[in-house]
């Protein structure tokens, strides 16, 4: 066992003030036991927790620490900004460059609205296309997360897919049921929603990669054949890109895959480089619905505040210097294959599901390409080998069902150490 005396005690302090002792629920560890490590400090590719374990890092934030934790170009971008101030409630020419450097890297993105968290730009996202099209229905795929607005919370996955929730206690069914649910990688379960709700469905949701279910790359041609099928009925495409945007290319994932081609996008996560941030774009004429143009009523307080944007450009800057994301792709491979060599060296079923930085090892099948396959996985034996993991100081999410976050701090030795720890902690459970 991992020393955690300090974070035990950590935990039943903060369960008296804050519920379940945490502000998010994958956070708590239900899905794999034991007490949530508390962190002190990160530093590049390690997190540091109060009992001084220092663990390299697959967290990662859950996805905006793609330059690892603490790079000393955006800590002192923030530290200068902080100087000037933390918001001022009104327009900045931070927010200008934010947004143009966004647009210049995305051509679906011509228009630019920042928000503070992945989760409202879905809300506004959705809001925008019902409004676009006059129409109520939404589709998303059974295991995309999007946040957890109510019309989102609909077979989501991430938090909710680990606990085992379809829907969340205090969603009205009047909205759940305007979410109609299809399954990921099946363009049939897509036609069979468009056929039960003709000339109802606004939009289409999808994450272009998922990464909430696990990571699960889109099939060959599905997305440009679902952009098609969209656009044939009338429906709006939204590219929900809050992992995926600026982590698998220097712009949006969508962009990798033939005729792709949505109406709305949703960022978040690396644009904000660690800081709270979200951002909805698309085509201008779409964007302008939204006020104070346009009927669709957006705001916040906090939306584009310049310590998150001064982060996001910085980490933004860095990301596009040349070869940064060649050395992601080869490091998370290196990774990908290593962690295959060890589940086939110790005879387990299981598979390593990767796209760019971004990778999952399923544990007890051996391919998972929706999230029903995904849910036949072994979670207990998931999270026997999430904790034989983190004693050899390896820091992985604590669910079966998310992503491992690679960051260009993780060099050969981590990696290198990492599979080696792996192949240990699969032979350490091997109960067969
Ligand atoms: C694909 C996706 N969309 C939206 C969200 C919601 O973002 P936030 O947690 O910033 O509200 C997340 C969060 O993990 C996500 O992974």
């Amino acid at each position: 066992m991992i020393l955690n005396e300090k974070s035990s005690t950590m935990f039943n302090r903060a369960a008296k003030v804050i519920p379940g002792a945490v502000n998010s629920p994958v956070r708590a560890w239900r899905a794999v036991g034991g007490t949530p490590l508390f962190i002190s400090r990160a530093e590049a590719a390690y997190v540091f927790d109060l009992d001084g374990n220092r663990l390299l890092d697959y967290v990662g934030a859950y996805g905006p620490a793609i330059l690892g934790h603490a790079h000393p170009q955006v800590v002192t971008a923030i530290a200068e900004q902080a100087r000037d101030g933390f918001g001022y409630g009104a327009p900045t020419e931070l927010e200008v460059t934010l947004a143009e450097m966004i647009s210049q890297a995305v051509p679906a993105a011509q228009k630019v609205r920042l928000v503070s968290s992945g989760t409202e730009a879905g809300m506004t996202a959705l809001r925008l296309a019902r409004a676009a099209t006059g129409r109520p229905r939404i589709l998303k795929f059974d295991g995309c997360y999007h946040g957890h607005s109510d019309a989102l919370l609909v077979r989501a996955g991430s938090g909710g897919m680990t606990l085992g929730i379809a829907d969340s206690a205090g969603v009205p069914d009047a909205i759940a049921g305007l979410t109609a649910v299809a399954r990921y990688n099946s363009l049939a379960s897509v036609e069979q929603c468009f056929a039960a709700f003709p000339g109802e469905i606004a939009a289409v949701i999808v994450e272009p990669v998922p990464a909430n279910m696990g990571v699960v790359p889109p099939g060959e041609n599905f997305l440009g054949e679902l952009s098609a099928l969209t656009h044939r009925h009338g429906a709006l495409l939204i590219c929900d890109e809050v992992i995926t945007g600026f982590r698998l290319r220097y712009g949006a994932a969508y962009e990798s895959y033939r005729s792709a081609d949505p109406h709305l996008l949703m960022f978040g996560k690396v644009i904000g480089g660690g800081l709270p941030i979200g951002a909805v774009a698309g085509r201008a004429e779409l964007m302008d619905l939204l006020a104070p143009l346009g009927p669709v009523y957006q705001a916040g307080t906090l939306s584009g505040n310049p310590l998150s944007v001064r982060a996001g450009i910085e980490t933004l800057k860095i990301l596009r210097q040349p070869g940064i994301y060649e050395n992601l792709e080869s490091a998370a491979a290196r990774l990908a294959d290593g962690l295959r060599m060890a589940l086939r060296q110790n005879h387990q079923l299981g598979c390593v599901n990767r796209s760019g930085s971004l990778l999952t090892m399923f544990i007890g099948e051996n391919n998972v390409t929706d999230a029903e396959s995904a849910r036949r996985c072994d979670s207990k034996r998931f999270a026997r080998i999430f904790h034989r993991l983190l004693e050899r100081g390896i820091y992985v999410p604590p669910s079966q069902f998310e992503a491992m976050f690679v960051s260009i701090a993780h060099g050969k030795a981590e990696i290198d150490r990492t599979i080696e720890a792996a192949d240990e902690a699969l032979r350490a459970t091997d109960d067969r």
